[in-house]
Protein backbone atom coordinates (compact mmCIF):
# COMPACT_ATOMS: atom_id res chain seq x y z
CA UNK A 1 0.00 0.00 0.00
CA UNK A 2 0.93 3.22 -0.37
CA UNK A 3 3.74 4.73 2.00
CA UNK A 4 5.29 1.16 1.92
CA UNK A 5 8.46 0.71 0.76
CA UNK A 6 8.33 -1.80 -2.28
CA UNK A 7 10.96 -4.76 -2.29
CA UNK A 8 10.66 -5.10 1.08
CA UNK A 9 11.69 -8.14 2.63
CA UNK A 10 8.11 -9.04 4.13
CA UNK A 11 8.92 -12.96 5.31
CA UNK A 12 12.09 -15.21 5.82
CA UNK A 13 11.38 -19.19 6.39
CA UNK A 14 14.87 -21.13 7.60
CA UNK A 15 14.74 -24.31 7.18
CA UNK A 16 11.38 -24.90 8.31
CA UNK A 17 10.14 -28.54 9.00
CA UNK A 18 6.68 -30.20 10.00
CA UNK A 19 6.30 -33.69 10.77
CA UNK A 20 3.33 -35.62 11.96
CA UNK A 21 3.28 -38.68 14.19
CA UNK A 22 0.82 -40.96 12.86
CA UNK A 23 -0.67 -44.78 13.10
CA UNK A 24 -0.03 -46.42 16.39
CA UNK A 25 -2.23 -48.43 16.15
CA UNK A 26 -2.58 -52.06 17.96
CA UNK A 27 -0.22 -53.83 15.70
CA UNK A 28 2.04 -50.81 14.67
CA UNK A 29 4.30 -48.59 16.27
CA UNK A 30 3.55 -44.79 15.64
CA UNK A 31 5.29 -43.54 12.91
CA UNK A 32 7.06 -39.99 11.54
CA UNK A 33 5.53 -38.52 8.22
CA UNK A 34 7.83 -35.97 6.99
CA UNK A 35 5.49 -33.39 5.38
CA UNK A 36 8.06 -30.84 5.29
CA UNK A 37 11.69 -31.72 5.84
CA UNK A 38 13.47 -28.29 5.61
CA UNK A 39 12.21 -25.29 3.21
CA UNK A 40 13.81 -21.87 3.08
CA UNK A 41 13.37 -18.74 1.22
CA UNK A 42 12.02 -15.09 1.80
CA UNK A 43 9.40 -13.59 0.08
CA UNK A 44 9.34 -9.88 -1.09
CA UNK A 45 6.97 -7.26 -1.31
CA UNK A 46 5.19 -6.72 -4.71
CA UNK A 47 6.94 -10.38 -5.74
CA UNK A 48 5.66 -13.77 -6.39
CA UNK A 49 7.23 -16.84 -5.13
CA UNK A 50 6.19 -20.19 -6.63
CA UNK A 51 5.67 -23.32 -4.79
CA UNK A 52 5.61 -25.97 -7.34
CA UNK A 53 5.22 -30.05 -6.87
CA UNK A 54 3.39 -33.11 -7.17
CA UNK A 55 0.15 -33.63 -5.05
CA UNK A 56 1.52 -34.97 -1.75
CA UNK A 57 4.73 -33.28 -1.66
CA UNK A 58 4.28 -30.72 1.41
CA UNK A 59 2.83 -27.56 -0.22
CA UNK A 60 -0.38 -27.14 1.66
CA UNK A 61 1.69 -28.21 5.10
CA UNK A 62 3.68 -25.19 3.78
CA UNK A 63 0.99 -22.73 3.34
CA UNK A 64 -0.07 -23.78 7.02
CA UNK A 65 2.92 -23.00 8.60
CA UNK A 66 3.22 -19.40 6.88
CA UNK A 67 -0.21 -18.71 7.94
CA UNK A 68 0.70 -19.41 11.41
CA UNK A 69 -2.29 -22.31 11.32
CA UNK A 70 0.30 -24.34 12.33
CA UNK A 71 3.36 -24.30 14.12
CA UNK A 72 6.70 -25.52 12.34
CA UNK A 73 8.40 -28.71 13.94
CA UNK A 74 11.86 -27.18 13.33
CA UNK A 75 12.94 -24.08 11.91
CA UNK A 76 12.10 -20.55 11.85
CA UNK A 77 9.54 -18.23 10.37
CA UNK A 78 10.38 -14.29 10.57
CA UNK A 79 7.73 -11.64 9.72
CA UNK A 80 9.00 -8.33 9.23
CA UNK A 81 11.34 -8.02 12.31
CA UNK A 82 9.70 -10.93 14.23
CA UNK A 83 10.52 -13.86 14.69
CA UNK A 84 7.02 -15.54 14.76
CA UNK A 85 8.23 -19.52 15.61
CA UNK A 86 6.97 -18.85 19.56
CA UNK A 87 5.09 -16.13 19.08
CA UNK A 88 1.86 -16.51 21.41
CA UNK A 89 -1.53 -14.29 22.48
CA UNK A 90 -1.99 -10.97 21.17
CA UNK A 91 1.39 -10.91 19.44
CA UNK A 92 0.38 -13.96 17.24
CA UNK A 93 -2.98 -12.17 16.33
CA UNK A 94 -1.61 -9.09 15.07
CA UNK A 95 0.99 -11.06 13.41
CA UNK A 96 -1.85 -13.48 11.53
CA UNK A 97 -3.43 -10.53 10.30
CA UNK A 98 -0.37 -9.59 8.05
CA UNK A 99 -0.81 -13.39 5.90
CA UNK A 100 -3.97 -14.37 4.68
CA UNK A 101 -4.65 -16.90 2.46
CA UNK A 102 -6.29 -18.36 -0.51
CA UNK A 103 -7.47 -21.82 -0.79
CA UNK A 104 -8.14 -23.71 -3.93
CA UNK A 105 -11.69 -25.37 -3.21
CA UNK A 106 -14.30 -21.73 -3.75
CA UNK A 107 -16.96 -24.00 -2.63
CA UNK A 108 -15.84 -25.13 0.13
CA UNK A 109 -14.43 -22.04 2.03
CA UNK A 110 -16.75 -19.75 2.01
CA UNK A 111 -19.64 -19.94 4.78
CA UNK A 112 -22.86 -21.06 2.97
CA UNK A 113 -24.78 -18.97 5.51
CA UNK A 114 -23.19 -16.11 5.36
CA UNK A 115 -23.91 -13.56 2.52
CA UNK A 116 -20.90 -12.03 1.19
CA UNK A 117 -21.20 -8.69 3.15
CA UNK A 118 -21.07 -10.33 5.93
CA UNK A 119 -18.16 -12.85 5.01
CA UNK A 120 -15.61 -9.65 4.16
CA UNK A 121 -17.13 -7.64 7.16
CA UNK A 122 -16.51 -10.28 9.35
CA UNK A 123 -11.84 -9.54 9.76
CA UNK A 124 -13.23 -6.00 10.30
CA UNK A 125 -15.70 -6.81 13.39
CA UNK A 126 -13.01 -8.73 15.09
CA UNK A 127 -10.00 -6.80 14.43
CA UNK A 128 -10.71 -3.15 13.76
CA UNK A 129 -12.51 -0.37 15.65
CA UNK A 130 -14.87 0.53 13.16
CA UNK A 131 -18.57 1.50 12.47
CA UNK A 132 -21.19 -1.11 10.59
CA UNK A 133 -21.00 2.08 8.18
CA UNK A 134 -17.20 1.97 7.74
CA UNK A 135 -17.15 -1.95 7.36
CA UNK A 136 -19.62 -1.87 4.69
CA UNK A 137 -18.10 1.02 3.01
CA UNK A 138 -15.24 -1.10 3.10
CA UNK A 139 -16.29 -4.42 1.78
CA UNK A 140 -18.34 -2.51 -1.46
CA UNK A 141 -14.71 -0.78 -2.08
CA UNK A 142 -13.19 -4.51 -2.18
CA UNK A 143 -15.91 -5.67 -3.96
CA UNK A 144 -15.90 -3.33 -6.43
CA UNK A 145 -11.83 -3.74 -6.67
CA UNK A 146 -12.32 -7.46 -7.07
CA UNK A 147 -14.81 -7.06 -9.93
CA UNK A 148 -17.99 -7.94 -7.64
CA UNK A 149 -21.09 -5.59 -8.14
CA UNK A 150 -22.48 -3.67 -5.42
CA UNK A 151 -25.98 -6.43 -5.22
CA UNK A 152 -23.75 -9.01 -4.40
CA UNK A 153 -23.36 -7.60 -0.42
CA UNK A 154 -26.72 -9.10 -0.25
CA UNK A 155 -26.41 -12.24 -1.71
CA UNK A 156 -25.33 -15.86 -0.80
CA UNK A 157 -22.51 -17.80 -1.84
CA UNK A 158 -23.87 -20.46 -3.56
CA UNK A 159 -25.37 -17.99 -6.26
CA UNK A 160 -21.84 -17.61 -7.32
CA UNK A 161 -19.93 -19.26 -9.83
CA UNK A 162 -16.09 -21.02 -9.15
CA UNK A 163 -14.59 -17.90 -10.14
CA UNK A 164 -16.90 -15.34 -8.34
CA UNK A 165 -16.10 -17.11 -4.75
CA UNK A 166 -12.84 -17.44 -5.91
CA UNK A 167 -12.84 -13.47 -5.85
CA UNK A 168 -14.69 -13.22 -3.01
CA UNK A 169 -12.30 -15.71 -1.00
CA UNK A 170 -9.51 -12.88 -2.31
CA UNK A 171 -11.52 -10.24 -1.55
CA UNK A 172 -11.74 -11.47 2.20
CA UNK A 173 -7.75 -12.04 2.05
CA UNK A 174 -7.36 -8.43 1.14
CA UNK A 175 -9.86 -6.92 4.02
CA UNK A 176 -7.15 -6.40 7.01
CA UNK A 177 -4.72 -5.48 4.25
CA UNK A 178 -2.28 -7.78 4.89
CA UNK A 179 1.75 -7.80 3.63
CA UNK A 180 1.64 -11.30 2.57
CA UNK A 181 -0.75 -13.50 1.05
CA UNK A 182 -0.50 -17.33 0.84
CA UNK A 183 -2.62 -18.58 -2.66
CA UNK A 184 -2.79 -22.37 -2.49
CA UNK A 185 -3.86 -23.70 -5.76
CA UNK A 186 -6.02 -20.66 -6.00
CA UNK A 187 -6.93 -21.08 -9.72
CA UNK A 188 -6.93 -25.78 -9.75
CA UNK A 189 -10.40 -25.75 -9.77
CA UNK A 190 -11.75 -23.33 -12.29
CA UNK A 191 -12.23 -23.86 -16.25
CA UNK A 192 -9.01 -22.88 -18.13
CA UNK A 193 -11.12 -20.01 -19.46
CA UNK A 194 -11.78 -18.48 -15.91
CA UNK A 195 -8.25 -18.83 -14.56
CA UNK A 196 -6.70 -16.29 -16.82
CA UNK A 197 -9.14 -13.86 -15.61
CA UNK A 198 -8.37 -14.58 -11.62
CA UNK A 199 -4.70 -14.65 -12.44
CA UNK A 200 -5.35 -11.36 -13.74
CA UNK A 201 -6.98 -10.05 -10.72
CA UNK A 202 -4.28 -11.14 -8.80
CA UNK A 203 -1.54 -9.31 -10.95
CA UNK A 204 -3.55 -6.15 -10.63
CA UNK A 205 -4.25 -6.25 -6.81
CA UNK A 206 -0.54 -7.89 -6.41
CA UNK A 207 0.81 -4.34 -8.02
CA UNK A 208 -1.75 -1.85 -6.17
CA UNK A 209 -1.26 -3.39 -3.15
CA UNK A 210 2.16 -4.42 -2.92
CA UNK A 211 1.51 -7.84 -2.08
CA UNK A 212 3.94 -10.80 -1.54
CA UNK A 213 2.39 -13.58 -2.96
CA UNK A 214 3.48 -17.08 -1.80
CA UNK A 215 1.79 -18.86 -4.95
CA UNK A 216 1.32 -22.76 -4.31
CA UNK A 217 0.52 -24.80 -7.63
CA UNK A 218 1.10 -28.04 -9.00
CA UNK A 219 0.53 -26.59 -12.92
CA UNK A 220 4.07 -25.20 -14.11
CA UNK A 221 2.29 -23.63 -16.79
CA UNK A 222 0.51 -21.44 -14.81
CA UNK A 223 3.58 -21.14 -12.74
CA UNK A 224 5.63 -19.85 -16.09
CA UNK A 225 3.64 -16.17 -15.97
CA UNK A 226 2.99 -15.46 -12.75
CA UNK A 227 6.10 -16.36 -10.67
CA UNK A 228 9.30 -14.15 -9.99
CA UNK A 229 10.89 -16.74 -7.96
CA UNK A 230 10.53 -20.90 -7.96
CA UNK A 231 10.86 -23.63 -5.78
CA UNK A 232 10.72 -27.23 -6.99
CA UNK A 233 9.57 -29.91 -4.29
CA UNK A 234 9.61 -33.50 -4.04
CA UNK A 235 8.70 -35.53 -0.94
CA UNK A 236 8.77 -32.65 1.31
CA UNK A 237 12.11 -30.77 0.29
CA UNK A 238 13.33 -28.49 -2.24
CA UNK A 239 15.39 -30.23 -5.11
CA UNK A 240 15.60 -26.91 -7.27
CA UNK A 241 14.90 -23.18 -6.41
CA UNK A 242 16.25 -19.76 -8.35
CA UNK A 243 14.54 -17.07 -10.42
CA UNK A 244 11.80 -18.23 -13.01
CA UNK A 245 13.75 -17.23 -15.83
CA UNK A 246 16.63 -19.32 -14.76
CA UNK A 247 14.28 -22.14 -14.16
CA UNK A 248 12.66 -22.47 -16.87
CA UNK A 249 15.23 -21.25 -19.30
CA UNK A 250 17.58 -24.16 -17.91
CA UNK A 251 15.86 -26.58 -15.89
CA UNK A 252 18.67 -28.88 -13.83
CA UNK A 253 17.09 -31.40 -11.70
CA UNK A 254 15.74 -34.04 -13.28
CA UNK A 255 12.85 -33.71 -11.59
CA UNK A 256 12.14 -29.99 -12.19
CA UNK A 257 13.24 -31.53 -16.12
CA UNK A 258 10.66 -34.36 -15.92
CA UNK A 259 8.06 -31.88 -14.74
CA UNK A 260 8.69 -29.20 -17.23
CA UNK A 261 8.74 -31.10 -19.97
CA UNK A 262 5.40 -32.74 -19.31
CA UNK A 263 3.86 -29.20 -19.57
CA UNK A 264 3.10 -27.63 -23.37
CA UNK A 265 5.51 -24.77 -24.36
CA UNK A 266 5.33 -21.48 -24.96
CA UNK A 267 7.29 -21.63 -28.22
CA UNK A 268 6.58 -25.15 -29.85
CA UNK A 269 9.63 -24.85 -32.25
CA UNK A 270 12.01 -24.86 -29.44
CA UNK A 271 13.48 -28.09 -29.77
CA UNK A 272 13.19 -30.18 -26.09
CA UNK A 273 14.58 -33.54 -24.73
CA UNK A 274 11.59 -35.57 -22.75
CA UNK A 275 12.14 -36.99 -19.84
CA UNK A 276 8.89 -39.25 -18.49
CA UNK A 277 8.50 -39.52 -14.98
CA UNK A 278 8.50 -43.57 -14.24
CA UNK A 279 7.44 -45.32 -11.26
CA UNK A 280 5.09 -44.58 -9.24
CA UNK A 281 5.52 -41.37 -6.33
CA UNK A 282 6.63 -42.80 -3.07
CA UNK A 283 5.03 -42.79 0.08
CA UNK A 284 6.20 -40.07 2.52
CA UNK A 285 6.10 -42.14 5.19
CA UNK A 286 8.43 -44.46 3.99
CA UNK A 287 10.75 -42.12 1.31
CA UNK A 288 13.94 -44.13 -0.36
CA UNK A 289 17.11 -43.77 0.94
CA UNK A 290 19.71 -40.84 -0.37
CA UNK A 291 18.24 -38.76 -2.88
CA UNK A 292 14.20 -39.52 -2.36
CA UNK A 293 13.88 -38.88 -6.45
CA UNK A 294 16.13 -41.56 -7.36
CA UNK A 295 14.27 -44.43 -8.49
CA UNK A 296 12.34 -42.31 -11.04
CA UNK A 297 15.46 -41.05 -11.87
CA UNK A 298 17.25 -42.00 -15.23
CA UNK A 299 20.63 -40.69 -13.91
CA UNK A 300 20.38 -42.41 -10.32
CA UNK A 301 23.44 -43.99 -9.59
CA UNK A 302 24.74 -45.87 -5.97
CA UNK A 303 25.58 -42.58 -4.59
CA UNK A 304 22.34 -40.89 -5.31
CA UNK A 305 20.73 -44.11 -3.67
CA UNK A 306 22.92 -43.72 -0.35
CA UNK A 307 23.77 -39.97 0.31
CA UNK A 308 21.12 -37.24 0.39
CA UNK A 309 22.34 -34.57 -1.97
CA UNK A 310 22.53 -31.11 -0.75
CA UNK A 311 21.38 -27.59 -2.29
CA UNK A 312 24.24 -26.19 -4.10
CA UNK A 313 24.08 -22.75 -5.74
CA UNK A 314 24.82 -23.27 -9.62
CA UNK A 315 24.96 -20.18 -11.66
CA UNK A 316 21.74 -18.49 -9.78
CA UNK A 317 20.04 -21.08 -8.88
CA UNK A 318 20.38 -23.85 -5.76
CA UNK A 319 20.11 -28.00 -7.10
CA UNK A 320 20.40 -30.98 -4.66
CA UNK A 321 21.31 -32.81 -7.29
CA UNK A 322 24.27 -35.66 -6.95
CA UNK A 323 24.43 -35.53 -11.23
CA UNK A 324 23.92 -32.16 -11.48
CA UNK A 325 27.07 -31.40 -8.66
CA UNK A 326 29.13 -33.85 -11.03
CA UNK A 327 28.21 -32.69 -14.28
CA UNK A 328 27.36 -36.33 -15.35
CA UNK A 329 23.70 -34.71 -16.94
CA UNK A 330 23.55 -35.16 -20.58
CA UNK A 331 24.37 -31.74 -22.62
CA UNK A 332 21.92 -30.52 -24.02
CA UNK A 333 19.07 -31.08 -21.56
CA UNK A 334 17.61 -27.73 -21.66
CA UNK A 335 13.86 -27.73 -22.34
N1 LIG B 1 -2.32 -33.42 9.67
C1 LIG B 1 -1.65 -34.36 9.02
N2 LIG B 1 -1.36 -35.54 9.61
C2 LIG B 1 -0.67 -36.50 8.95
N3 LIG B 1 -0.20 -36.38 7.70
C3 LIG B 1 -0.45 -35.23 7.06
C4 LIG B 1 -1.18 -34.16 7.67
N4 LIG B 1 -1.27 -33.15 6.78
C5 LIG B 1 -0.63 -33.55 5.67
N5 LIG B 1 -0.14 -34.81 5.83
C6 LIG B 1 0.65 -35.59 4.85
O1 LIG B 1 1.75 -34.78 4.48
C7 LIG B 1 2.07 -34.93 3.11
C8 LIG B 1 2.04 -33.58 2.45
O2 LIG B 1 0.68 -33.13 2.38
P1 LIG B 1 0.27 -31.73 1.78
O3 LIG B 1 1.06 -30.66 2.45
O4 LIG B 1 -1.20 -31.64 1.86
O5 LIG B 1 0.76 -31.88 0.27
P2 LIG B 1 0.32 -31.07 -1.05
O6 LIG B 1 -0.43 -29.85 -0.64
O7 LIG B 1 1.61 -30.79 -1.77
O8 LIG B 1 -0.53 -32.02 -1.86
C9 LIG B 1 1.05 -35.92 2.56
O9 LIG B 1 1.63 -37.20 2.56
C10 LIG B 1 -0.08 -35.84 3.55
O10 LIG B 1 -0.81 -37.06 3.60
MG1 LIG C 1 -2.30 -29.13 -1.22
Amino acid sequence: MSGRPTGRRVLEARDLARHYKVGGGMFSGAATLKALDGVGFSLTAGKTLAVVGESGCGKSTLARLVTLIERPTAGNLVLGDADVTEAKGETQRKLRQSVQIVFQDPYGSLNPRQKIGTILEEPLLINRKMSAAERREAAEAMMARVGLRPEHYERYPHMFSGGQRQRIAIARALMLNPDIVVLDEPVSALDVSIQAQVLNLLADLQEEFDLAYLFISHDLSVVRHIADEVIVMYLGRPVEQGPRDAVFARPRHPYTQALLSATPKADPTQKRQRIKLSGELPSPLNPPGGCAFNPRCPYANERCRTERPAMLAAEGVTVACHAVEEGRLPEETAV
